[in-house]
């Protein structure tokens, strides 16, 4: 592999690469045996980003197979349903979505309507600049990543004002955190068979499945989105992904032989519109927008660290946030940070899924924005605690952020993934 890494960290790297290899169905990655066995959109671009560092061939094919599920308006959906898997193994599955009665939906290919953080574009480029030729790659995967982004600028913004609004938990990928339940209090349950086991309020789940059969009534239309639907929110860490990945598209964009221009104002855009409306001064921190009510949501979480990403975030932004970080309300509070939820708020639930618990991929994107401003404590402290809590508890789903014990599901594909990047990081040192 080429590192210089420590016993220890040798024997950690092989059970990364070996829950990778175990969860390759041969033109993906599930994200866990057993509990997801389809495709999930930003579970395959965590993947790829550690399948990079292993076996770059199944990076690429891993990046353009969720594209195999792209609708005609650009949308990527959050899940490519697999045809070799029972239609009942996970509700909701294509029965409930429909996709094949949808005319901009993808033939051949089953998939949902909605999206999840748009990372594809950031893991294609750092995937392009590892060793081999990339050019063929991203010649392919370009058109597929600007209409991806086009989509998410044109239909997405319902407030007009330069940020994507999420239409359903499930887009911000955070599904149960904090920050939704004032947001859907607006929205009529709607009993199904959908329960999870990892600390999703019962009512919240019904509210989940409500939203996803409006969506679905109005034909997935963003008319439908902007004038009617009830759950309408700008989350920071959706776009502060939207704006990495979008500084990444500039460049992809000039490897591939495209304007780099539109991607670069773009960016600029977004960035801007993120400070505006996501930036609470009073609070130092960056927290969603509901955009039916207007109001900022008052939770503080893990969400709220993401915009780190923006590499033009003011310097006075990023010291506050690493002192938030570092506080007694998130890291400082626990022996294996980040937890997602502020530790002193009454939603903190140490062992309920986003609201509180640590998670690998959340790390990741925090210790790459730490990198970004050269926060050298806050990388190193990620980096050392994500090592820590797969050494001690495996590839869990997620941990307790007190005492490091793992819950969810096992061989977690982007704590596995995720582990190879960080490892990979240390070239060299
Ligand atoms: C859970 C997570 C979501 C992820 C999915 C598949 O629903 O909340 O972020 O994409 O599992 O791993």
């Amino acid at each position: 592999m080429g590192l210089r890494l420590t016993g220890d960290e040798t024997a950690v790297w092989a059970a990364a690469a070996r829950v990778l290899d175990a969860n390759w169905t041969g033109t993906a990655t599930v994200p866990s045996p057993g509990l997801y066995p389809h495709q999930w959109s930003w579970d395959s671009s965590f993947v790829s980003l550690g399948l990079a560092r292993h076996r770059p061939d199944r990076a690429r094919i891993e990046l353009l197979s969720v594209f195999r599920g792209q609708w005609e308006t650009g949308l990527v959906p959050h899940i490519v349903f697999s045809s070799s898997v029972s239609r009942s193994a996970y509700f909701p599955g294509p029965e409930f979505w429909r996709s094949r009665a949808q005319p901009g939906a993808p033939r051949g290919v089953e998939t949902s309507g909605l999206s999840q953080p748009p990372l594809q574009a950031l893991a294609a480029l750092r995937l392009a600049q590892g060793p081999g030729e990339h050019g063929p790659f991203l010649a392919r995967l370009y058109p597929q990543l600007a209409a991806q982004h086009a989509y998410l600028s044109r239909e997405r913004d319902v407030a007009g004002l330069g940020l994507v609004s999420l239409c359903h938990p499930w887009e911000s990928g955070l599904e149960n955190s904090p920050a939704w339940d004032r947001p859907l209090e607006a929205v009529e349950p709607l009993i199904s068979p959908y329960a999870r086991g990892g600390g999703v309020d019962r009512a919240d789940a019904d509210r989940h499945v409500s939203l996803v059969r409006s969506m679905r009534e109005a034909g997935y239309r963003s008319e439908y989105l902007r004038d009617d639907h009830p759950f309408v929110v700008e989350d920071p860490l959706f776009n502060a992904v939207f704006l990495a990945s979008t500084h990444a598209l500039a460049e992809v964009a000039s490897l591939a032989g495209a304007d780099p221009a539109p991607h670069r104002e773009e960016a600029q855009r977004i960035h801007e519109a993120l400070l505006e409306r996501l930036w609470d001064r009073e609070t130092c921190c960056f927290r969603a927008r509901d955009v039916r009510t207007g109001q900022l949501i008052p939770a503080a979480t893990i969400s709220g660290f993401a915009p780190l990403l923006d590499p033009d975030l003011p310097p006075a932004i990023v010291g506050g946030l690493a002192e938030l970080l570092l506080s007694a309300r998130f890291a400082g509070a626990t022996g294996y940070p980040v937890p997602t939820c502020d530790v002193q708020s009454a939603a903190f639930d140490r062992g309920a899924y986003w609201r509180g618990p640590t998670w690998v991929n959340t790390n990741w994107l925090v210790w790459l924005g730490a990198l970004t401003h050269r926060l050298d404590a806050v990388s190193d402290l990620l980096l050392g605690s994500t090592l820590r809590l797969v050494r001690q508890s495996g590839f869990r789903e997620c941990f307790d952020p007190f005492d490091g014990t793992g819950r969810g599901s096992h061989d977690y594909s982007w704590s596995a993934a995720l582990v190879l990047d960080l490892l990979a990081s240390r070239r060299c040192t």
